[in-house]
């Protein structure tokens, strides 16, 4: 289905993917209602919406509005609202239950009473917890997850699908990896180029060396990618690996974040992290998702993890 001429509602539009999603599909001429409770999302990320195409913002929390009389109907809804930091669900056990199932629950409601009949939804490498299959294909299976986030995004995919099979509606799931790029609040290069602004010389990093490996993927690359698997899907509810091809270590981002800030002798403090060198509770290792599937609907990221990085700590830094 084209992603064209639509009524699209996006959750979380003034967030860092939805943001640039939001973008995109003005772009692509179709009208987006926007909601977002600003409690990470900025105004500012939201300026040229009006100057691209039919916008309309909606400012209000997910738990509380009223939806049904908030909204009117749509063809589309990219719930991308949601508490994005694996972190917190280690020290506080209901926001991830809150801001991601229950608020996930009353779209779905919503959907389902006002006949909506498709949703976009932001899924995590997460759902795999710690997979034996590396690069992991989205047939992995059994899902553990060792994060209350993991667990949170887990049962949304799970409550979606079921949807989609009671009520007739039909779900693209994307299982994105660690996405970067201008506009990001809250992951490591964030945390990184923070702390290096306020010391140049010394640099706190959570784990122990070379830390964990994971995969990074550029924004640009991940709302193409989204594109092409809304536009490409093919079962009712599609489920579609994002990320690049390779990994790296923590220890190589700590390089290219001072190497891209023009830094010299910055000393690396490593904290020696928890349960086996881990950032924080939850924090998976080895993450590398197989992008096979959606490589079949004709996408290919343009940047690999590193060039990911390095572009996106020049965005960072750029509107810092
Ligand atoms: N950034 C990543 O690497 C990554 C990876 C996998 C999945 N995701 C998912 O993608 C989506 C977007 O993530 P992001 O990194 O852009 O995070 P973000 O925090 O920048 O965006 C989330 C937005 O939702 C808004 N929001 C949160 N709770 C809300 C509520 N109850 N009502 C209304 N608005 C609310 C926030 O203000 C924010 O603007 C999330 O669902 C996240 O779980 C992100």
């Amino acid at each position: 289905m084209q992603l064209r001429n639509r009524r699209i509602v996006v959750t979380g539009c003034a967030g860092f993917i939805g943001s640039h999603l939001t973008e995109r599909l003005l772009r692509q001429r179709n009208s987006v209602v926007g909601i977002d409770n600003l409690s990470a999302g900025k105004h500012e990320f939201m300026q040229s919406f009006g100057k691209i195409g039919s916008f309309e913002f909606i400012e209000g929390d997910l738990l509380r509005l009223d939806l049904g009389r908030t909204l009117n109907k749509a063809d589309t809804v990219c719930h991308f609202a949601a508490n994005p930091d694996v972190r917190v669900g280690a020290s506080d056990t209901k926001v991830h239950f809150e801001q991601n199932i229950l608020a996930t629950y009353r779209i779905l409601e919503w959907m389902r009473e006002g006949g909506v009949g498709r949703i976009l939804f932001p899924s995590t490498s997460t759902v795999y917890g710690e997979p034996t299959v590396i690069p992991t294909p989205e047939t992995y299976g059994p899902l553990i997850p060792i994060s209350m986030y993991g667990a949170s995004k887990l049962a949304c995919e799970a409550l979606i699908a079921a949807y989609c099979h009671n009520f007739d509606l039909s779900a693209v799931i994307y299982r994105f990896a660690n996405v970067v790029g201008a506009r990001s609040t809250h992951n490591v290069l964030h945390d990184f180029v923070k702390k290096l602004k306020e010391n140049p010389r010394r640099l706190e990093i959570l784990g122990a060396e070379p830390g964990t490996r994971k995969s990074y993927v550029h924004v640009a690359d991940c709302v193409d990618a989204m594109i092409v698997g809304a536009e490409g899907a093919k079962e009712q509810v599609e489920i579609l690996n994002i990320g690049s091809r390779d990994r790296i270590a923590v220890r190589e981002i700590t390089d290219i974040v001072v190497d891209a800030m023009k830094l010299k002798d910055v000393e690396y403090l490593w904290t020696g992290g928890v349960r086996g060198g881990r950032g924080w509770v939850g924090d998976v290792k080895e993450m590398l998702l197989s992008i096979d599937k959606i490589g079949k609907l004709g996408w290919k990221p343009r940047y690999g993890s590193v060039e990911a990085i390095r572009k996106a700590v020049q965005e960072i830094v750029e509107e810092s």
